[in-house]
C-alpha cells in the first residue's frame, strides 16, 4: 500500500488540472450514512418508495417523516472531516481544482473548496413547491410535517430526487471538467449511480490518471482505476498530503 500510495502521490504531485469526484463515504467519518452497504440507508429504505420524486409528490408527509427529518437533523450536524479538509488543503495548494459531489451536504465548501459542482444537488436550501420561495434549511420549521411555506405550498430540499433530472448545467460542467482534466480523485463512491459514475470514464478516456479511494471494490476498481487505495477517506487523503510534504 505504501508504494501505490507512493505513485499515485507522484503523478498527483506533478498533474496540472487534478480533480475529485466524491460520494457518500467520504462524509461516513462525519457521522453521515451512506446510502449503499453495511448500515446504508437504503437497507432501512426502498429509494422506489422514499427518495422518487413520484413518491415525494404522491406521499410528502411519509417520506419527509422516515426521511427528510432525519436528514435535516445529520446534515444540521456534521462537519467536515480529515477528508474534506484534505480536499481543501489540496485545492488552496493548487493542485485541486474542482471537486464534483454527489452528496448534498455542502461540507466541502464548509471545508473550503471554492469550485464544488452539486452534481445532485444541495440540501443546504429548501423551496416552495408552489411560489418558488427559497429558504435556508436551518429556517425549516418541522413543528408541521411536511413543512410549509406562507403561501401553503409544501417545501422541498434542492437536490435531486430519483425520477429527476440532473441540474443541466452541473452536467455539463461536470463532463467538461472530467474530459479535460490529467489526474481524478474517486473518493467514496460505489460508482454506480449514473450518470455520475461516467465521470471517471469519462477521464479515464481523456487520458487521465484515476486515482480511487475506497476501503471496498466498486466497478471502476482494476478497470477504470491506476491506483485503489483501500482505507477510509480520511486516513488516505492524510497519508496522501503526508506524502506530498516529502515531494514539495
Ligand atoms: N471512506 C471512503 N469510502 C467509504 C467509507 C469511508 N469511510 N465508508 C464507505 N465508503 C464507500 C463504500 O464502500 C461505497 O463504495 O463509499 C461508497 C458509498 O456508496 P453509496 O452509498 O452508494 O454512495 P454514492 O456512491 O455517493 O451514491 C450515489 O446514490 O442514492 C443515490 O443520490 C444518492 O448521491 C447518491 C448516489
Amino acid at each position: 500500500m505504501d508504494k501505490i500510495i507512493r505513485q499515485a502521490v507522484e503523478d498527483l504531485a506533478k498533474s496540472k488540472k487534478a480533480i475529485a469526484l466524491t460520494g457518500a463515504g467520504i462524509s461516513v467519518e462525519s457521522n453521515i450514512p451512506p446510502f449503499r452497504g453495511k448500515g446504508g440507508i437504503w437497507e432501512k429504505f426502498d429509494p422506489m418508495e422514499y427518495a422518487h420524486i413520484d413518491a415525494f409528490l404522491k406521499d410528502p408527509v411519509k417520506v419527509w417523516n422516515a426521511l427528510l427529518k432525519d436528514m435535516k437533523e445529520i446534515i444540521d450536524n456534521a462537519r467536515p472531516n480529515d477528508g474534506h479538509l484534505g480536499l481543501a488543503r489540496l485545492e488552496q495548494m493548487g493542485i485541486l481544482k474542482t471537486v464534483i459531489t454527489q452528496n448534498v451536504d455542502g461540507l466541502h465548501q464548509m471545508a473550503g473548496n471554492t469550485d464544488v459542482i452539486e452534481f445532485h444537488g444541495n440540501f443546504a436550501w429548501h423551496y416552495c413547491m408552489e411560489c418558488n420561495n427559497r429558504i435556508k434549511t436551518k429556517d425549516v420549521d418541522l413543528s408541521d410535517i411536511p413543512p410549509r411555506c406562507a403561501c401553503g405550498g409544501i417545501y422541498r430540499p434542492e437536490c435531486v430526487f430519483f425520477g429527476e433530472m440532473i441540474p443541466p448545467l452541473n452536467l455539463m460542467r461536470s463532463r467538461q471538467v472530467s474530459s479535460t482534466c490529467d489526474l481524478m480523485l474517486v473518493i467514496g463512491t460505489s460508482a454506480i449511480v449514473q450518470p455520475a459514475a461516467l465521470m471517471p470514464i469519462i477521464a479515464k478516456q481523456s487520458g487521465a490518471k484515476v486515482i480511487e479511494i475506497n476501503p471496498e471494490q466498486t466497478p471502476l476498481t482494476g478497470s477504470v482505476s491506476d491506483y485503489i487505495i483501500t482505507s477510509k477517506a480520511g486516513e488516505a487523503i492524510n497519508r496522501i498530503m503526508a506524502e506530498l510534504q516529502t515531494l514539495l
